[in-house]
């Protein structure tokens, strides 16, 4: 089959590799009809690249058509219309039980300390093939699935593997109070998608910042305002608009490769150069992130008020204003999306009146082929491109 594949440093190719196999009797097959790239890949197509192999296929946001299923599958039957969450999770350990299925004990890699396995991401995260691909191998595939009907265009529902769900988790987890106002920091799929949620919701303020005009255009509809991070008075305007208080929440949906952190930039690209056990350990006791937005989301909560980090981090040496998060007492909620927990939430939303926009969301529709160029388009923020569709 062909599928998206890592070599290096923003270095992907699309190569003819072998077709998944099941390996396990609770494992499934799909054909992918719709595969999306997706913020978090650019981390691994940049400063996490020591954690990837050459050959390691991408891709987390995968939909299709059930093709194979192992012995003890039963929760699925070959041509079911299926979207797959970028956790792998079983659904009956503790972890699933509480609702925390980015936690799964089934899947946890605890060689590495880390969660629940990750589709198409890196050593880190259980080294499973992804879904940028014409096949993908889904691991817990009785749970492992969100069964959609077989209606409807894949557009419809293919933001329910990853942006609706951590979107909707980064919402729930900043608490914004009725009527209180919420900062999203990051415009991209996830910062938008939280607009978007938020407006449909319409019990608050909604503040969107970010650095890139059309990000900035195309959530304005959505805000109450949005700021342009480089006109160099986000706080003032924030402060103006919450009697000076900061606001209630703000959602920080940057993470890891924000702009605005020029040390942090300088020693990630550093570690980026070394052979990969050298980066890897250096990205594992002294690695960092670059945090402008999680400092920004410090200086605009208000006093008790929370920040819900969506974006990802990575770092294991993170130089964090202690201080002023305990004297302002903050509360930080943050994590993987929990897929499967939001689903029964979101589901309603997905219809035909499109609340949430999801059916016009894609900037891009592209062939599978097109991913190199899509990727480099995609980090350079270039061509208008916000979310890529890709079609094996
Ligand atoms: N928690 C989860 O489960 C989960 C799931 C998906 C994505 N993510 C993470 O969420 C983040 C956003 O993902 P995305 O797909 O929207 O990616 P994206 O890279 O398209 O979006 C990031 C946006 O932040 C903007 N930005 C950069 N620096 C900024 C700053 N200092 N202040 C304000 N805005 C800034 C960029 O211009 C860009 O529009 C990534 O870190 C991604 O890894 C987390
Ligand atoms: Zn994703
Ligand atoms: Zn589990």
């Amino acid at each position: 089959m062909r599928a998206v594949t890592w070599h290096g440093r923003r270095n992907v190719s699309v190569d003819t590799v072998p077709d998944p196999q099941i390996k396990e009797p609770t494992d499934a097959i799909i054909r992918v009809t719709s595969t999306n790239i997706c913020g978090s890949d650019l981390h691994l197509y940049e400063v996490l690249g020591a954690f990837m192999s050459p050959g390691d296929i991408l891709g987390h946001e995968a939909m299709g058509v059930v093709e194979e299923v192992g012995d003890q599958v039963d929760q699925l039957a070959v041509g079911d219309r299926v979207v797959i969450p970028f956790n792998i999770s079983c659904g009956h350990c503790f972890m699933c039980g509480h609702g925390l299925q980015s936690q799964c004990e089934t899947t946890q890699n605890r060689d590495q300390g880390t969660g629940a396995a990750l589709f198409g991401y890196s050593k880190l995260y259980g080294e499973v093939a992804g879904g940028q691909a014409e096949y993908l191998r889904v691991p817990q595939a009785n749970y492992t699935h969100i069964k959609v009907p077989a209606e409807g265009s894949d557009d419809r529902f293919v933001y329910l593997s990853d942006v609706l769900p951590t979107a909707w988790q980064g919402l729930e987890y900043a608490e914004v109070p009725d009527d209180g106002t919420l900062v999203v920091l990051g415009l991209g799929p996830i910062g938008s998608m939280a607009c978007r949620i938020a407006a449909h919701r319409n019990r608050h303020r909604v503040i969107g910042v970010d650095l890139v005009a059309d990000r900035l255009d195309r959530a304005r509809p959505y805000c109450d305002d949005v700021i342009d991070l480089r006109s160099g008075d986000l706080v003032e305007r924030v402060l103006a608009q919450t009697d000076g208080r900061g606001a209630d929440a703000v959602i920080d949906a940057v993470g890891m490769e924000a702009h605005g952190s020029p040390v942090a930039e300088f020693a990630q690209t550093a570690a980026g150069y070394l052979p990969s056990p050298v980066g890897r350990a250096v990205m594992r006791n002294a690695g960092v992130d670059r945090l402008a937005a999680l400092h920004t989301a410090v200086e605009l909560v208000r006093r008790g008020g929370t920040i819900s980090l969506s974006g990802v981090y990575g770092g294991a040496a993170d130089p964090l204003n202690m201080m002023v998060l305990f004297d302002k007492q903050i509360q930080l909620r943050m994590g993987q999306a929990n897929v499967k927990r939001w689903v029964p939430d979101i589901m309603p939303l997905l219809t035909d009146d499109d609340p949430l926009g999801v059916d016009t969301f894609a900037t891009h529709r592209l062939p599978l082929s097109a991913a190199p160029q899509a990727y480099d388009t995609f980090q350079k923020k270039a061509d208008g491109m916000i979310k890529v569709v890709l079609k094996p």
